[in-house]
C-alpha cells in the first residue's frame, strides 16, 4: 500500500484527480468505480475543474458506483445515483447510459445483485475505484464482520452508520434507511488501482487499522492489505495514527515517480 499524507485535503484531491486523468489518458474507455459520501467530493470538484477548464473528457469512460440505499427510488435526491449525479458527472460530458448503479428498487435485489457484477466484468473490470472509509472501517457498505469475499448483495447498515449519514436526511435517522446494496469486498478488491481517501481526525482511527492492524473481517478495510495496488491519500489529521507516518512521508509524499503516477 501507498500512503500519501498531505498537508491538507486539497492537496490529496489534485492526487486523486491525477491518478483518474491519467487512467483517462491511457486508455479513454476506462471503467471508474465512484464512492459517494463527504471524502470524494474535493477529488470530484477538481475533476469537473479539468473537464471544464482543461478539456479532460469522460464522453468513453464507464463508471460504476459502489453502493446504493435500498428503497430508496433513484430519483430520492439522497439516493446515491442522485447524489453521483448533482456532484459530479451532471457536470462532466459522461453519457447518462455509462453511470451505472445498484438496484436498490429492484423487486428481485438478489438477481439484481448479480447482474451489477456481471456488468462491471462486462466493461472490463474497474481500472480505477475510489473509495471512503467509514468510522468503523466500512468500505462500500460492508460492515464489520463482512466476508472479505464478498460479492455485490442486500446489506444491513450499522446503527453508527446510520446515524452518521443522518446528516444528508435533515439530522433525522428514522429517514435513512436501514438497507442498502453495496459490491463486496471480493468485488472491490477485484479493481486494479483502488484509491482510498480519508480526511479529518475522525478517520484516523479506522486508517491505522486498515493499513497496519490485522486483516480482520471487523475492519473491512483491512482487506486493502491484499490488495497488489492500493494508494491511500489522507490528510494530517487522519494520519495521526499511524505509526509509521514519518516512513511514509519519507517514502510516498512529493515524489514525482511514485508509483501511481
Ligand atoms: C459511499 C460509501 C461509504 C463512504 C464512507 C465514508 O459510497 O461507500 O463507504 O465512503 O461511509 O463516508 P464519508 O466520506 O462521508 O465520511
Amino acid at each position: 500500500m501507498e500512503i500519501v499524507i498531505t498537508d491538507t485535503p486539497e492537496a490529496g484531491a489534485v492526487l486523486v484527480a491525477d491518478v483518474i486523468e491519467r487512467a483517462i489518458g491511457r486508455d479513454r474507455a476506462s471503467v471508474i468505480g465512484l464512492a459517494t459520501g463527504s471524502s470524494p467530493l474535493l477529488s470530484y470538484r477538481e475533476l469537473i475543474r479539468r473537464h471544464r477548464d482543461t478539456g479532460l473528457s469522460f464522453a468513453d469512460v464507464e463508471a460504476f458506483l459502489l453502493d446504493e440505499y435500498v428503497g430508496l427510488h433513484a430519483d430520492h435526491p439522497e439516493s446515491y445515483r442522485s447524489f453521483i449525479k448533482r456532484e459530479l458527472t451532471d457536470h462532466l460530458d459522461l453519457p447518462g447510459s455509462n453511470l451505472h448503479s445498484p438496484d436498490g428498487s429492484a423487486a428481485d435485489l438478489a438477481a439484481a445483485a448479480v447482474a451489477y457484477d456481471r456488468a462491471i466484468v462486462d466493461a472490463g473490470g474497474v481500472d480505477v475505484q475510489i473509495l471512503g472509509i467509514g468510522r468503523d472501517g466500512h468500505i462500500g457498505f460492508n460492515e464489520p464482520s463482512s466476508s472479505l469475499g464478498s460479492r455485490t448483495r442486500l446489506k444491513t447498515l450499522t446503527e453508527e452508520t446510520r446515524i452518521d449519514n443522518s446528516r444528508f436526511f435533515d439530522g433525522d435517522i428514522d429517514q435513512v434507511p436501514r438497507h442498502c446494496m453495496t459490491q463486496g469486498i471480493g468485488t472491490i478488491l477485484d479493481a486494479r488501482h483502488i484509491v482510498m481517501i480519508a480526511n479529518g481526525d475522525a478517520k484516523a482511527k479506522p486508517v491505522a487499522l486498515a493499513v497496519e492492524g490485522p486483516i480482520t473481517a471487523m475492519v473491512p478495510a483491512s482487506a486493502l492489505q491484499l490488495h497488489p495496488h492500493v494508494t491511500v491519500i489522507v490528510d494530517e489529521a487522519a494520519s495521526v495514527a499511524l505509526t509509521h507516518a514519518d516512513y511514509y512521508r519519507h517514502t510516498y509524499r512529493n515524489k514525482p515517480s511514485w508509483q501511481t503516477l
